[in-house]
């Protein structure tokens, strides 16, 4: 009898970022984190996700913290596990395209403050736009992991993944991973998706998806069976719903099977018993929404994002036109086909889904249209796998020539004017790029942080002149 083969499969785990900026709008804080991050290393994951994603902005906007600062933190921590980040391509963690030397030094300055993987991916999966990244990870001697943006439309064929993994694989990126961040992946299609993927490359794949529509468990495990090689977990208190499935529920699935991940129940426990009474304080608090553990069933229906609808909702909300909340949602495919069909992720989403609102509240269709739709249109996202409506197109930029070159070939240098501006606050070389992302809020943190440091030294002064009166 031949032996079954063994092939455990590896995981990712995610509860220091996409977990909670799922859950509870990536306001863990730092100190929350600390404590638990010993036995977390322990463990054997494949890798901790921590950093990037909107973990940054939070940081700084919400929580008055260093995002450097936590990552240099977590890096003295994790001594055996190596940590991974999230990497929105020419846009780095923020909103906008940034020129070839932000995006390099940014990528320079994570791996040196400890990360270890980044995974890039890009809103229309232009693969131009990530290649500066991409480059960047593999002179740092980083482990470049490009994510698929995963959609559903005519044009995403299982030729045209299987081909794009081809391309990525040319790139010299060192794995693939899935990026399903609705929730869309069904278990059978992950089969097919799996099989197709690996058929165009001998990358390792991830697969990274979202419970939102309560399938993601069971598409783990066909895509597990049909070979992918990393999964993305959260430890149980913070899984579920907006979140990932549970790691310590799919580490029992696969024990005793060819796919044991060899990962300690009881090691796992005690990490869920850190991060329960996190859980239940959040729930109490408010901060965690029960609606949010729930099974969205309308994420199936409409392909939006869990965090595309709840978007639109406060929009209308702000409008006072909750009513037409599904005439929206009937919009926002309309506009993404006019847009090119594109995958829905930051900032694709946003972009689609204000518009989607646009056209309905202004009742006619492209009365307004927003600045960045009127970006992409342009071109200055980068292309889409389908053409964008030429009407529309013409409407909108008129006889404006659209760029067909990779967008961040026109944005000059912008390094030098940026540290220019940020030099009355610097404080370390990271300064930079913080302010790079978000200058208004990266200028209030820089505020914050040096009337934290005055009140410090006062402290420090008025002990001293207690200790020794004059
Ligand atoms: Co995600």
């Amino acid at each position: 009898m031949s032996e079954i083969k063994k092939k455990p499969v590896k995981i990712t785990e995610t509860i220091l970022r996409d977990a909670h900026q799922s859950l509870i709008a990536t306001r863990m804080t730092t100190e929350q984190m600390l404590p638990i991050v010993e036995k977390m290393d322990k463990i054997g994951y494949h890798s901790v996700e921590c950093w990037g994603g909107a973990t940054f902005d939070a940081s700084l906007r919400f929580l008055k913290e260093d995002p450097w600062e936590r990552l240099r933190k977590f890096r003295a921590g994790f001594k055996n596990t190596k940590l991974q980040m999230l990497f929105r391509g020419q846009n780095i963690l923020g909103y906008r395209p940034y020129a070839d030397d932000v995006v390099e030094y940014f990528v320079q300055k994570s791996i040196a403050n400890g990360i270890d993987i980044i995974r890039i991916f890009d809103c229309f999966n232009d693969l131009r736009n990530l290649k500066c990244a991409v480059n960047a990870a593999i002179k740092e001697k980083g482990h470049a992991q490009v994510a698929l943006s995963y959609t559903i439309g005519d044009a995403y064929t299982l030729d045209y993944w299987k081909e794009t993994a081809r391309r990525i694989e040319d790139m010299g990126a060192h794995s693939i991973c899935i990026k399903d961040m609705a929730g869309l992946l069904l278990p059978y299609k992950a089969t097919e998706l799996v099989e197709a993927l690996k058929a165009g490359t001998d990358l390792p794949i991830q697969l990274h998806t979202h419970y939102t529509s309560g399938v993601a468990s069971m598409t783990y495990l066909k895509a597990v069976e049909a070979g992918v090689d990393v999964i993305d977990t959260a430890m149980s208190p913070f899984a579920l719903g907006t979140s990932q499935p549970a790691t310590e529920v799919m580490v029992e699935t696969f024990k005793d099977t060819p796919y044991d991940t060899g990962l300690d129940q009881n090691q796992l426990a005690q990490i869920a018993d850190y991060f329960r009474p996190i859980r239940e304080e959040a729930i109490a608090s408010g901060l965690l929404n029960p609606k949010n553990l729930g099974v969205n069933i309308k994420t199936l229906l409409y392909q939006v994002p869990g965090g595309m609808l709840s978007n639109l909702t406060s929009q209308l909300k702000e409008q006072h036109a909750e009513d037409r909340y599904y005439d929206v949602l009937e919009e926002v495919p309309r506009v993404r086909k006019d847009l090119g069909e594109p995958p829905l992720v930051t900032p694709s989403s946003q972009i689609v889904g204000t518009q989607a609102v646009f056209n309905v509240l202004m009742g006619e269709r492209y009365k307004m249209v927003t600045k960045e739709t009127q970006a992409v249109l342009s071109g200055e996202y980068g292309a889409t796998i389908k053409p964008f409506n030429a009407e529309l197109q013409k409407k909108v930029i008129g006889d404006k020539e659209p760029l067909t070159c990779r967008p961040a070939d026109l944005i000059p240098p912008e390094l030098d004017k940026l540290e220019a501006e940020i030099s009355q606050w610097k404080q370390q070389e990271e300064d930079v790029l913080t302010y790079a992302l978000f200058p208004k809020v990266a200028v209030d943190f820089f505020q914050y942080r040096e009337a934290q440091q005055k009140k410090v030294d006062l402290t420090v002064a008025d002990t001293e002149n207690k200790a020794y009166p004059v």
